[in-house]
């Protein structure tokens, strides 16, 4: 229980006049779904991430089911991913009948680690879904090495990573298709929101297709041409989504200066591993500040204290494999990918957003160093 008079909050949008001026005249020219936004949004946001091709859609997991989907994943497939990852990178499969097959991640980058992944491959093994896990590019060449060789398909789960540089070139830029996610602590919000990127032409017909009911491009409102979904994004939605891609240099740089501040701020504070620094080929995009506390450190009493200063915090990620319904459905226990399950317990978010304040990160640490010490 907060027991104090302030609180921290743990992620916010940043929306401002833009927004309000590009939501409001979307609403008084009468066309809230299939207008001229969505297409508007998918060519700034495409050039942005130097792929040819975007296709907006409702969600981030709506994007990473269709590119499942398209990759033929049916009953019985497996696909190697994460277990630290939200869990909408297994769902996405699993719709389509696919069956988890969990690799362990790098303790250093938090990311698939490819020889586990390697490890992992059967002949039953149909695709890979390499997550970005918050803002830091995964290895991409080694696993689209591995696809390669045992004829996989890559789907790259960048729902946390817009405006990431992987070998000095924007992730979405590689040729493998890409998922973004605009939910509100997402680097850009559009509310809900989803967006494909592809370098392939046919991918992106029928994304387009798939998203709106399957209907043909040119067919009329009621022809159908194949099984489709409802994951149209609304004109409301992008008309939004223009706007923050319009600020998007902006947010990422304050956003930027932010995790230096936190860097600082926890410099030499005892126990606390901060976010892995950048290198060469991985440039990350600040997506949420995840910190690890060292072993034996109690991760509880540590939520509990900062909960009491009103500072919010979250267990920054749960395994997949973990969650009781994966546990039921597959049968998976702890020990299944060691290196996640002991990340899962010992790290958290501390509040984290594009405009959060100097002194509200301030006071967060304070509140950090007290909790480590009592
Ligand atoms: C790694 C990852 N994958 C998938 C998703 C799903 O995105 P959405 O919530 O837009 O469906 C998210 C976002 O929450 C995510 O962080």
């Amino acid at each position: 229980m907060n027991t104090g008079t302030r609180t921290v909050p743990l992620s916010g949008p940043y929306i401002g006049e833009r927004e309000e001026e590009l939501v409001l005249e979307t609403l008084r020219s009468r066309r809230l779904s299939l207008g001229p936004n969505i297409e508007r949004f998918e060519e700034l946001f495409a050039e942005r991430v130097g792929a040819p091709y975007a296709a907006a859609v409702s969600s981030g997991t709506a994007g990473l089911h269709l590119l499942c989907h398209l990759a033929g994943i049916a009953d019985g497939d497996e696909v190697i991913t994460s277990p630290y990852s939200f869990a909408a990178s297994a769902n996405c499969f699993v719709y389509e009948g696919g069956i988890p097959v969990f690799a362990d991640v790098d303790p250093r980058t938090y990311n698939l680690d490819p020889d586990a992944v390697a490890a992992a491959i059967t002949p039953r093994t149909k695709a890979i879904v390499a997550v970005d896990i918050f803002g830091y590019p995964c290895e991409l060449d080694p696993l689209r090495a591995l696809a390669a060789e045992h004829g996989l398909a890559v789907i790259q789960d960048s729902c946390e990573t817009l405006g990431a540089a992987y070998k000095g070139a924007a992730v979405g830029s590689h040729g493998t298709s890409c998922v973004f996610a605009f939910y509100p602590n997402k680097q850009i919000t559009t509310g809900e929101g989803g967006m494909v990127t592809t370098h392939d032409e046919d991918t992106w017909r029928l994304l387009r297709s798939l998203r709106n009911q399957g209907r043909a491009d040119s067919g009329g409102w009621l022809d159908h041409a194949r099984l489709g979904f409802n994951y149209r994004m609304s004109d409301l939605t992008a008309a939004l989504g223009i706007a923050q891609v319009e600020k998007l240099d902006e947010i990422l740089s304050l956003r930027s200066e932010a995790a230096t501040r936190y860097e600082e701020l926890l410099a030499g504070v005892d126990g606390v591993r901060v976010p892995l620094a950048d290198d060469e080929d991985h440039v990350r995009s600040w997506f949420v500040y995840v910190v690890e506390l060292e072993e034996g450190i109690d991760r509880e009493h540590v939520l509990a204290s900062l909960e009491r200063d009103g500072v919010q915090s979250a267990r920054y990620l749960p395994c997949i494999h973990l969650q009781s319904y994966m546990r039921e459905r597959y049968g998976f226990a702890a020990g299944l990918c060691p290196v996640a399950e002991s990340l899962a317990q010992r790290t958290f978010a501390l509040p984290f957003h594009t405009a959060i304040a100097a002194e509200d990160q301030e006071y967060v640490v304070d509140s950090l160093k007290r909790a480590l010490a009592g």
